[in-house]
């Protein structure tokens, strides 16, 4: 990796600006050569993941904000809202917290840092969070 890169991976790159990520609207953008996916979870925070779902690679930003449904008992369980991503493709389901997909725990996006300075969205790549 050249010292440009290795210095643009350590450092805070301005991505968007908030009032571009509308809620359950997942937003395609390339920082540094790296695609990610800009979200707005039912709380308003915003998350970048790599743009990349871990089963058979699709871009994540065609895909949709969800709230994830479970039967437990037999009864309907509904989790946080907008608190998932859920796949385009095979609409695989990945949580918030850990990027982790519900149906199988050994998948994960790669998801990364974000910082709001005013309205602008902030994204570290250095070291993806959780990894
Ligand atoms: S490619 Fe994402 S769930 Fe299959």
């Amino acid at each position: 990796m050249s010292d440009t890169l290795v210095q643009l991976h350590s450092e805070w790159i301005p991505a968007a600006n908030s009032t571009e990520i509308e809620p359950a609207r997942p937003r395609a953008i390339r920082l540094a050569g790296v695609d990610l996916v800009l979200w707005r979870d039912g709380g308003g925070r915003i998350h970048a993941w790599h743009d990349r779902c871990p089963h058979r690679g699709a871009p994540l930003c065609a895909g949709s904000v969800a709230t994830a449904v479970d039967v437990r008992d037999g009864a309907v369980v509904l989790g946080a809202p907008n608190a998932t991503v859920r796949c385009p493709w095979h609409k695989w389901e990945f949580d918030i917290q850990t990027g982790r997909a519900l149906s199988d725990e050994r998948l994960r996006v790669r998801r990364y840092d974000v910082q709001m300075r005013g309205d602008e969205i902030v994204v570290s790549l250095g070291r993806p969070t959780g990894h």
